[in-house]
């Protein structure tokens, strides 16, 4: 990283945000220092405390849990007890098997902690068969292989745009800057929302995953309840408008007259849509930060990249593999189920550790922590999940990353960060809030 103290200007200073959730348990305090895991009694820690999150301070405790205790119960927790899974096999193993661990938001979804009593949001992604695979089925065309091809150069023009307005030799905050808005005009076609409104998708999203978060919502709950029924008031509008036109390969429409979508309830279509929104734009969103940051932390693997661009799909692959944007999902179990001389009973919640199995020295072969753009392994990465729930938009997020880097090769010498980026202080969705960059043209 660079020495910034004289670089960074007023517009681009580290945002003072409180970076912390009310209602979360923070048991570390915001500037102490980490413990190890040989420090603390693991059968107490609880490795959902967002500090570890917002400082990337976990891995040791998930390297002590693949170690020493790869099925692992937390008994006490904000989101209640919970086990965490955490070696790849395993973790593969229980996404795979739907049948004894549901996704269903009728047992609590799929995020540690119970749901809101009063403001239960139905969505696919938090439902078991056959309603799952039903409303799956209705959305897939809109990412689907021909979809794709139409949006390849719309998407590389919007990045090209986007990649020569920026401010060369000067610097700026490349999450706000590039990251969100490239995926917020992706998911503004996918929806075909009103491309001048698009921010408002950015919004809801952010929204919708902070209900605790005072930087988010400082009017707690209430605000949080108030903007979402605003988000579904705009696209109970546009369902409306949709079902009395033709069908179209945007997701209002295909929603609007899908045979078991176009009756949905208004908490249903919100819920849905809301995954729609997350689901498009936080991962992406940090896939891209992730991209220009490890290359920074491995510049051997930038010049590699350099010399030979034709592995920018494979480090896509690695990125998201390093990134692992999503750090987990949770599953709740139908019946007992043993689990490496474990018993998880029947009710009780599963974290699917994605983080800490693309970690797992067990499964791949060279080191894990590393990017390495070349990896053999990287299309095995678990980041998209596995089995009847795996990411629906993996393709588009793979597409739009390979064109940014391919636009980006043609343009910069350097995408230089400046300064350790802010993160997340959140264990689900693990990503960047500000990473400040200055780009190096190609002379
Ligand atoms: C599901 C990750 C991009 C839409 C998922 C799951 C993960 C994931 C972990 C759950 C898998 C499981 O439970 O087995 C990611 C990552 C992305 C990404 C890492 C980017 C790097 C996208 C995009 C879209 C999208 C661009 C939107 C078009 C969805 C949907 C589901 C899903 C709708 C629910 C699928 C189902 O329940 O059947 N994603 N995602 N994702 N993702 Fe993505």
């Amino acid at each position: 990283m660079a020495d910034t103290a004289t670089k960074i200007p007023h517009n681009v200073e580290r945002p003072k945000t409180t970076g912390r959730e009310k209602l979360m348990e923070f048991h570390l305090d915001r500037d102490a220092p980490i413990p190890s895991p040989e420090d603390v009694d693991m059968k107490t820690f609880d490795i959902l405390d967002p500090e570890l999150w917002r400082r990337d301070a976990h891995w040791d405790f998930f390297k002590w849990m693949r170690d020493n205790d790869p099925v692992h119960y937390t008994p006490d927790s904000f989101a209640g007890p919970y086990w965490s899974v955490t070696l790849y096999d395993d973790v593969r193993d229980v996404d795979i098997d739907h049948k004894r661990f549901s996704s269903s938001w009728e047992y609590g979804g799929i995020t540690l902690g119970a749901p809101f009593d009063d403001f239960e949001l139905p969505m696919f992604i938090a439902m078991d068969e056959p309603r799952h695979s039903e409303q799956r089925k209705t959305v897939q065309p809109a990412v689907a292989p021909n979809m794709l091809k139409e949006f390849e150069p719309l998407i590389r023009s919007r990045t090209q745009g986007l990649l020569d307005s920026l401010p060369v030799n000067e610097p700026f905050d490349w999450v706000d800057t590039v990251s969100i808005e490239l995926t917020t005009m992706m998911l503004a076609t996918l929806f075909d929302f009103p491309f001048e409104d698009r921010r408002k998708l950015t919004h809801w999203s952010d929204v919708a995953t902070n209900p605790h978060n005072p930087d988010i919502c400082p009017g707690g709950l209430d605000q949080w309840k108030q903007e979402l029924m605003e988000c579904l008031t705009t696209f109970m509008g546009i369902y409306q408008d949709r079902q009395s036109k033709p069908v179209k390969n945007d997701l209002m429409s295909l929603l609007a007259h899908g045979e078991k979508t176009k009756n949905m309830t208004p908490m249903e279509l919100l819920g849905n849509v809301i995954l729609l929104i997350v689901g498009g734009n936080d991962t992406t969103r940090n896939s891209m930060t992730a991209s220009v940051h490890a290359l920074n932390k491995w510049p051997d693997q930038f010049d590699k990249l350099k010399a030979d661009p034709s592995l920018i799909p494979n480090m896509v692959s690695e990125v998201i593999r390093w990134q692992t944007p999503l750090a987990y999902m949770r599953r709740t179990a139908l019946e007992d189920v043993e689990l490496r001389g474990k018993t998880i009973k029947k009710g009780e919640q599963v974290a699917m550790w994605y983080v800490s199995a693309n970690r797992d020295e067990r499964f791949w072969d060279e080191d894990p922590y590393r990017l390495i753009i070349d990896r053999k392994q990287a299309r095995n990465h678990i980041s998209f999940g596995f089995g009847i729930h795996r990411c629906v938009g993996n393709r588009l997020a793979e597409l739009q990353l390979r064109i940014l880097w391919e636009e980006l090769l043609e343009r910069f010498e350097h995408i230089e960060v400046l300064e350790e980026p802010e993160r997340n202080a959140h264990s689900f969705v693990k990503g960047y809030t500000w990473m400040p960059v200055i780009l190096h043209p190609k002379k």
